[in-house]
């Protein structure tokens, strides 16, 4: 898949893929989504397929309620590591050969890093990556920056803190990867020590031009940034459980933190959460999570529509 969606075979395995203009027009298609009736079905006769090797909540359920609400089908294994025939020792890539033959596209979350790659490698049908182990989960990362638009009414020069799991958590190093598109961001880093952000993902911003630096004082940043993306320390991703506990709530937001908080910033987080924001939080306008969650059904229609080749209502 090019950035423009404008391929035969649109995959989107990771947000590398997307240039400035491509993410606009997404933008733009997830804002009509908004307003789309409930007698349109620009997708009707269309079948998605949702292939979960991991547990979601959110990305299965709004990949679904976006197709559905397209006026396609969907055929779904939620627990496709236990219940498909991964069990019995078949590839994804097999496994998506297979499926390829019953549906026009493909939604995939998978526990090892790379697995969209692989898939999309060998699918005739568009994959679209819903998270690969703790590599990518561009689809997330699009939804986080169509909401910091939503909520700030601007991308570029912004002062982003991510905060949490930086070296586990897929969804914050795809938005750090997705934030070199904008201009005059500088981006936080607040981790524990043994979660911080990849390499990887810093040579990319560095080359991109994007100023960042890491800040183990979360008090200290809060006054001064306008976006906190907070993430949950990745229990499932650590050896030990020692390990876990050492990097768990070191940072939390709660009532003290909200009150340090710039006035004019947005809080969000991929969720699930655990204990890094407390409920108490949850009734601050500043709290942008639940609608941060509810904008995935949106941008996933968008995203949908585009690799499908659906009408987006866009007047060409
Ligand atoms: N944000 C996210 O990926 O949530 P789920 O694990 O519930 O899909």
């Amino acid at each position: 898949m090019t950035t423009t969606l404008e391929t035969t075979v649109r995959h989107v395995v990771e947000v590398g893929q997307f240039d400035r203009a491509g993410v606009e027009r997404l933008f733009a298609a997830a804002d009509r989504m908004r307003e789309l009736p409930r007698t349109a079905v620009p997708l009707s006769g269309r079948l998605l397929a949702t292939l979960f090797y991991e547990p979601s909540t959110r990305t299965r359920l709004s990949f679904e309620a976006a197709m559905l609400r397209l006026g396609g089908g969907v055929i779904s294994t939620e627990n496709a590591r236990e219940f498909s025939s991964a069990i019995k020792g078949e590839s994804v890539e097999d496994t998506v050969r297979i499926v390829e033959g019953y549906a026009d596209a493909i939604v995939l979350r998978h526990h090892e890093q790379g697995a969209a790659h692989r898939a999309a490698a060998v699918s005739a049908v568009p994959v679209l990556n819903a998270g690969d182990g703790p590599g990518e989960h561009p689809t997330q990362a699009l939804l986080d920056l169509y909401t910091i638009r939503h909520e700030l009414g601007r991308i570029d020069g912004l002062r982003v803190a991510l905060v949490g799991d930086l070296r586990f958590g897929r969804t914050a190093r795809s938005l750090a990867r997705l934030l070199r598109l904008t201009s005059g961001t500088e981006l936080v880093f607040v981790s524990p020590p043994a979660v911080p952000m990849g390499d990887d993902v810093r040579a990319e911003l560095d080359a991109a031009g994007v100023p960042q630096r890491d800040e183990p004082n979360l008090a200290a940043v809060l006054p001064d940034v306008d976006v906190v993306y907070q993430t949950r320390i990745q229990r499932e991703r650590f050896a030990t459980s020692e390990e876990y506990e050492a990097s768990r709530g070191v940072y939390v937001l709660d009532r003290p933190a909200m009150d340090r908080l710039n006035p004019g910033a947005v809080v969000l987080h991929p969720l699930p959460r655990v204990d890094e924001i407390a409920p108490e939080v949850d009734a601050d306008p500043r709290a942008a999570y639940f609608r941060q969650a509810h904008n995935g059904v949106y941008v996933r229609m968008a995203l949908l529509t585009a690799v499908l080749g659906g009408d987006d209502g866009h007047d060409s």
